[in-house]
């Protein structure tokens, strides 16, 4: 489903990128998206990707990204307090770095996509949720909470990134307040739910006048 739903991120950006776009990844981690985006979109000249961990990108490029690695420009850096220059992106995307942040940070994020953007400029980010209204909630929740991380425990030598996912997405719940930031700092936006809610994802493009 997570390969899927960053597919489904890339898909629904809603315009053709310029031939030598300049892409920002925010909370890029290992840059699972980058195959599709670039699938999609391969005249992309440039990705830029921040993330808060200098270890993912080095892992990134050499696990992952073999042969792409003189598009890709890695910032180490809080995506929130990124000072990045105003309007160099034709596009901002994200895939699964929502989640942590509250409704204030998710306030500050809208900003930064708004502010990184060029005029005309498109964005698409995606998030998983808590399906609300799924009548199979009961059973997606166990899975998060306790399947997930009990898997990664047991089966990936103890690690535990997933420890906090059944809280952190049964908090962030969808991308509808994140959608209202996005409104409110002028850009024109559309959410779409995926599988009942399981994931939600944003899209839309800051206006050209
Ligand atoms: C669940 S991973 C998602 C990674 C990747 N985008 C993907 O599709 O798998 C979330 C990433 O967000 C990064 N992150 C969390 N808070 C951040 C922040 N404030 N600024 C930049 N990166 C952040 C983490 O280091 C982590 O790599």
């Amino acid at each position: 489903m997570i390969w899927l739903w960053r597919r489904a991120c890339i898909a629904a950006i809603p315009n053709l990128l310029p031939r030598d776009a300049h892409v920002v990844d925010l909370m890029a981690g290992t840059g699972e998206v980058w195959p599709h985006l670039l699938k999609r979109f391969p005249g992309i000249n440039k990705i830029t990707a921040i993330d808060i961990s200098a270890g993912m990108h080095a892992e990134a490029v050499e696990r992952l990204h073999q042969g792409r690695e003189k598009r890709i420009t890695h910032l180490n850096a809080n995506a929130l307090e990124t000072d990045l220059p105003e309007g160099i992106a034709d596009c901002v995307i994200s895939t699964f770095g929502l989640k942590t942040f509250n409704k204030d940070q998710q306030a500050v994020l809208a900003r930064q996509v708004a502010r990184l953007l060029k005029p005309g400029g498109t964005f698409s980010l995606i998030e998983a949720g808590d399906p609300v209204r799924w009548r199979l909630r009961p059973l997606y929740r166990f899975y998060m909470t306790r399947c997930l991380p009990a898997v990664e425990l047991l089966f990936l030598k103890g690690a535990q990134d997933f420890s906090m996912i059944g809280q952190y997405t049964a908090q962030f719940v969808d991308c509808a307040h994140f959608a209202e930031c996005l409104h409110k700092e002028g850009l024109l936006v559309t959410q779409t739910a995926y599988v009942f809610g399981c994931a939600s994802g944003v899209a839309g493009h800051k206006p050209a006048g």
